[in-house]
């Protein structure tokens, strides 16, 4: 027998079996919310598990969002809900540290494949159905890095200053369709990301202050159920570091970075 179908609202989340992607599934689970959680690795069955506990309904979906056959998998587990998605988060993403001489060309245009081009994929699915039903919200992760130039994580930076206009741009079209758009801006927040992103012989590396993840994810969920253009996630200094970064010059920017990212020998 089939299980009834849940009364209860949908969200996607995308990187969800992991950092900020998993402590934001967990405030839609929290909050009542069915799920659709994504991630790549075999922790997304487990995440699914764990966010279960909170006594609604989780959709575990594995599928690499750098390839188009991954996001278009992640859609059709929506659609197969047969439900409308009342919220959708676009969160998986990573960085590559080190020098762009050294670094692997076809890492970084992956990189991009999965920071820029699966958020275009999936939002173009999400819009079209979010803007037919007339009601819906999108919050889209970009970053803080979205703000500056990112020496030493050369091709991370841009993509998260694609991500953040493009979000700030879909917000105005979509704002006549009743779907609302937000976009958040973590600065450097304590999750797997910057081992990932093989940077811990950086600044960033272990030991360094962070935000913690619980918080950013909180700012962003209260921002998106309030319609926010964008918030910075993260404590009273990494919101004051992106007010700075309005009125100091791109090369002012770049030469700190790099002085945080730069690998140490
Ligand atoms: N942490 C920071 O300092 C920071 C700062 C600013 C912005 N951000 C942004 O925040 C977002 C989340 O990062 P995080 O800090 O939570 O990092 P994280 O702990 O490394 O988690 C990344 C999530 O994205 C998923 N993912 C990575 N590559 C993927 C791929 N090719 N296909 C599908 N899913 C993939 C991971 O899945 P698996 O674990 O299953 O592989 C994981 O769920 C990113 O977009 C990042 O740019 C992070």
């Amino acid at each position: 027998m089939n299980s009834p179908v849940s009364a209860k609202p949908l969200a996607l989340v995308t990187g969800a079996s992991a950092g900020i992607g998993y402590e934001l599934a967990a405030l839609f689970a929290i909050n009542g919310f069915d799920l659709i959680a994504t991630g790549r690795s075999d922790t997304t069955e487990q995440a699914a598990v764990d966010l279960a506990r909170h006594g609604v309904q989780v959709t575990p979906v594995r599928a690499d969002l750098a390839q188009a056959e991954g996001v278009e998998t992640v859609w059709q587990a929506v659609e197969k809900t047969g439900r409308p998605l009342d919220v959708a988060v676009l969160n998986a993403g990573r960085s590559i540290g080190g020098a762009f001489l050294d670094t692997d060309l076809d890492d970084e245009l992956a990189l991009i494949d999965l920071n820029v081009t699966s958020v275009v994929h999936l939002a173009k699915h999400v819009a079209r159905h979010m803007a037919a039903n007339a009601r819906g919200r999108i919050l889209i992760t970009s970053s803080l890095s979205a703000t500056l130039p990112t020496p030493y994580e050369t091709v991370y930076g841009p993509s998260r200053a694609f991500t953040r206009m493009f979000a700030l741009g879909l917000r105005e079209e979509l704002k006549e369709h009743g779907v609302s758009v937000t976009t958040l801006m973590p600065g450097a927040t304590d999750s797997e990301f910057h081992a990932r992103a093989g940077m811990n012989n950086t600044a960033f590396g272990t030991g360094a202050k962070k935000n913690s993840r619980k918080d950013v994810a909180r700012q962003g969920f209260l921002a998106l159920m309030e319609g926010k253009a964008e918030i910075v996630g993260g404590d009273a200094a990494t919101k004051r570091t992106a007010l700075k970064h309005r009125f100091m010059p791109e090369t002012l920017k770049a030469a700190r970075h790099a002085r945080k990212a730069k690998p140490r020998p």
